[in-house]
């Protein structure tokens, strides 16, 4: 048996009974072409959940996938006339619930608004529908000479929309920031069906409340994003990638701190411990060292990458670092990025199922958060191996478990929750950028506090006075 969510999914909203979803249907249909409302129940059902699998979902009433903004107006005035939640939802690839689907509600797909609408080197913007790929948006801005950098290891299949809602960050973000900071503005459907716009596409502004960022990582409970105008950089040069092989995590993490305090600016400063390497070797054959307890990914796009690997690599002697390997070439630095994005899928193949934290610990307190990550699967008779984007002090500690297994189910559950208690001990938050979603909503309240949530539900019922947008979520 699956281990449980301890949320209790809570919707002011009653699911339709049969004859109320035709009418829905039907209401639907009015402002929306046929093949955009999916109703075949087998259907829909694939639509239930990301890929947050152990969390609770329902059946949707109906699925909609509108291309155009008076689309997605429509389906939010005929939710909100009819007070039918609404579940948007990009590509999916989410690792907290936050885009699953609540019984007899609209799962709003915004996938098949894909447009790149613009992208202009001298405003070093690109504009976009929210169903654009995080990777086909690099690849359109990188012909300008520009660079957008969010990329989440998901980034071929993720959708910007999704980066948005759940504020996304991935491999660049130790140098480039995490995806709040690229978001200038977003038109947002909202409850009712009016449009907003919110923020700019000037290089700055700061006329009012900052509405775009309350946006960003709101997960689909403020509103619909519909268009995003995102800021680009200049394309940096190719990036070149060093390996360094520890003898233990706390030895790597030694070196995170050397290479921050030394006053470096890696493109990338990644950790796949013992456990990830062994998992992606065994899945992917790509010969990482294996004998090896920690691994450290650091890279460097800047104009003379050798020389900065160097010098980290030094730093990374100096911490004990057993053997440093700078990769010859770029095609060799991107195979060594592969690896790492492989981490989630290879621990999968571990034992079947995972349960993946996302706790982010200052970056002084990495070493403690990944000695405490020991202490507790050895507590707990676990495997959990970590990949750590540890340049930010975010990690993705990784319980691998048997689903079929009762009792390492809910062992699985306490250490993933022990992990995120220990996080916030150490200073650090539950969730550094995979979101709150239905996974983690007790531990938000544990995190932000009772004044906290009260003030963020006053925000929501602003924005939502009927509550029927991505209910059940984050509270
Ligand atoms: C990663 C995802 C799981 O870092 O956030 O690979
Ligand atoms: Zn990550």
């Amino acid at each position: 048996m699956a281990p449980e969510c301890h949320a209790v999914i809570v919707s002011r909203i009653e699911a339709p009974r049969d004859e109320e979803t035709s009418n829905l249907t039907d209401r639907l249909l009015a402002g929306l072409p046929p093949e955009a409302v999916l109703t075949d129940p087998d259907v829909t059902a694939s639509y239930a959940n990301d890929m947050a699998s152990f969390c609770p979902s329902g059946a949707p009433a109906v699925v909609v996938l509108p291309r155009t903004v008076e689309q997605v107006q429509h389906v939010m005035r005929t939710a909100s006339g009819l007070r039918v939640p609404v579940v948007p939802q990009g590509a999916r690839t989410g690792l907290s619930g936050g885009a699953n689907a609540t019984d007899g509600s609209i799962v709003l797909s915004l996938t098949r608004m894909d447009r790149i609408l613009e992208v202009s080197p001298v405003d070093r913007i690109a504009v976009v529908e929210p169903g654009v790929v995080n990777a086909a948006l690099s690849r359109e801005v990188e012909k300008h000479g520009l660079y957008y950098p969010p990329d989440p290891s998901s980034w071929e299949t993720c959708t910007i929309g999704g980066n948005i809602g759940t504020a996304s960050g991935g491999l660049c973000c130790v140098k480039y920031g995490v995806t709040a900071e690229y978001v200038l503005g977003l038109d947002v459907v909202l409850a009712d069906g009016r449009l907003m716009s919110t923020g700019r596409r000037t290089a700055k502004g700061v006329a009012g409340y900052d509405l775009t960022r309350l946006f960003v990582g709101s997960e689909g409970s403020l509103g619909i994003v519909v268009r995003a105008v995102l800021a680009l950089r200049p394309k940096p040069p190719q990036q070149l990638v060093l390996a360094a092989e520890f003898a233990s995590s706390a030895a790597a993490c030694d070196a995170v701190c050397r290479i921050m305090e030394g006053g470096h600016v890696p493109s990338l400063l990644e950790l796949m411990d013992r456990t990830t390497v062994k998992a992606v070797n065994d899945l992917a054959h790509m010969g990482l060292p294996e004998t090896t307890e920690a691994l450290l990914l650091a890279a460097f796009d800047t104009p003379h990458p050798a020389a900065d690997l160097a010098a980290v690599g030094a730093l990374c002697e100096a911490a004990g670092a057993t053997q440093v390997v700078p990769a010859d070439d770029a095609a060799e630095s991107e195979l060594l990025l592969q690896a790492r994005r492989l981490s989630l899928t290879a621990l999968e193949a571990v034992k079947g199922t995972t349960m993946i934290d996302d706790v982010c610990v200052p970056r002084s307190k990495l070493g403690a958060m990944l000695e405490g990550v020991e202490r507790i699967g050895a507590e707990y008779g676990l495997t959990i191996g970590v990949c750590a984007h540890a340049g930010d002090g975010n990690t993705h500690p990784t319980v691998c478990f048997d689903a079929q297994d009762d009792d390492e189910s809910r062992r699985a559950r306490e250490s993933f929750d022990e992990i995120m208690a220990l996080g916030l001990a150490l200073g650090g938050t539950i969730t550094g950028e995979h979101g709150v979603g239905v996974l983690k909503k007790e531990w938000l309240a544990r995190e932000i506090g009772p004044v906290g949530v009260e003030m963020q539900r006053a925000v929501k019922d602003v924005f939502d006075p009927l509550g029927i947008l991505n209910p059940g979520k984050l509270f």
